[in-house]
C-alpha cells in the first residue's frame, strides 16, 4: 500500500510542499502519495487523528499549527524542543514524533547551496518570534565566532539569548547598538511580510558579507535590496524551503534527496508566474 503524508496548515492551498515532496519521491523511487490537508483552526489534533486511522504516516505542519503539533507529539527531536515548535511529524503506532528541520534546512542552504561557511564567523540574526528562535540551535551547531540576536522588542532577543547561552556564544543587542560588522546578516523577522525593512544600519554588512532573507517571493525583499545596496551577496529562503522539506523526507523514508534540480524547477515557476 502507498504510504500517505500529508502538509497540514489553514490555509494550505498555496504550500509547495505536496509538489515538492513528489519530485523527491519521483527521484528516489519511493512510492509515496502526499496531499494538502487543511485543517479547521479548531482542528488540528482532530485532523492529525483522523489522518493516521487513515493510514497517514508522517505530515508536515506550517502556520498556524507549528505549536500544537509541538504539544501534540508524545517524542521530540531536540531541535524541536529548541525550536518550541514542530514542523515535521512522524507517526508510528500510537507514538507521534515531533521534528524541526526549519533550522536545518536554512544552515544546508547556506552551506551546501550558497557555499557560505559558518563556522568561526559572525552572524548577526534579526527578529526574535518563531523564526528566529527555530533556527538558532542549528545555527550554534555550526560554531560561529558569534551569534548576535537583535529584536525591535530588545527584551525578547536577550531573553533568547540568554536562554540559549549553554548552546554556543550567543549574545543580544539592540539595533540601536548593533557593532558591526557582520559577516553574515539574517532576517528572520516578519517586516518583508508587510514589505518593511527591519531598522540596521547599513555598517552591519561587513566586507564581502552574505544576507539572507527566510522569505521569498517573485521579486527580492526590502531587506534583499537593502543588503544589496551595501555590497552584500543576497539570497531568499526558498532554498530553505526545499532543504527543510528534505530533512523531512530523510527522517520518513531514510534517504536524503538531491535539491539542486527541485530548487531551479520553483524559482522558474516563482518568476514565471
Ligand atoms: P514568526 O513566527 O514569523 O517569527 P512572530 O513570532 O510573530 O512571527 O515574530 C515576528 C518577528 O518579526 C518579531 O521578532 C518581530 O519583532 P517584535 O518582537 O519587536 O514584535 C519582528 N517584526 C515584525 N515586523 C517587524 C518590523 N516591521 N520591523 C522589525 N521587526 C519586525
Amino acid at each position: 500500500m502507498t504510504d500517505r503524508y500529508a502538509v497540514i496548515g489553514h490555509p494550505v492551498a498555496h504550500s509547495k510542499s505536496p509538489e515538492i515532496h513528489a519530485s523527491f519521491a519521483a527521484q528516489t523511487g519511493q512510492d509515496i502519495d502526499y496531499q494538502r490537508l487543511l485543517a479547521p483552526l479548531d482542528g488540528f489534533n482532530q485532523t492529525v487523528a483522523d489522518f493516521i486511522a487513515a493510514g497517514g504516516r508522517g505530515a508536515n505542519v506550517t502556520l498556524p499549527f507549528k505549536l500544537e503539533a509541538f504539544a501534540l507529539a508524545t517524542r521530540l527531536s531536540a531541535r524541536a524542543q529548541a525550536a518550541g515548535a514542530v514542523n515535521t511529524l512522524k507517526f508510528d503506532g500510537d507514538a507521534i514524533f515531533g521534528d524541526n528541520t526549519d533550522g536545518v534546512g536554512l544552515v544546508a542552504d547556506i552551506v551546501r547551496n550558497a557555499g557560505v561557511a559558518l563556522a568561526g564567523r559572525r552572524i548577526l540574526l534579526l527578529g526574535a518570534g518563531g523564526a528566529a528562535r527555530g533556527v538558532i540551535l542549528p545555527l550554534l551547531q555550526q560554531a560561529p565566532g558569534e551569534l548576535v540576536l537583535a529584536n525591535r522588542t530588545a527584551a525578547r532577543a536577550a531573553a533568547l539569548a540568554q536562554e540559549f547561552a549553554a548552546a554556543g556564544p550567543i549574545a543580544a543587542s539592540d539595533f540601536a547598538d548593533l557593532a558591526g560588522p557582520f559577516d553574515i546578516v539574517i532576517n528572520a523577522t516578519a517586516a518583508s511580510l508587510s514589505a518593511e525593512l527591519p531598522p540596521v544600519a547599513p555598517g552591519v554588512f561587513g566586507r564581502a558579507a552574505f544576507a539572507y532573507d527566510l522569505m521569498y517571493g517573485k521579486e527580492p525583499t526590502v531587506f534583499m535590496r537593502f543588503a544589496a545596496q551595501h555590497g552584500a551577496a543576497v539570497r531568499d529562503g526558498l532554498g530553505m524551503l526545499v532543504e527543510q522539506a528534505a530533512e523531512s523526507f530523510l527522517l520518513w523514508r531514510g534517504v536524503r534527496p538531491a535539491t539542486a534540480a527541485v530548487l531551479a524547477q520553483l524559482r522558474l515557476q516563482l518568476q514565471t508566474q
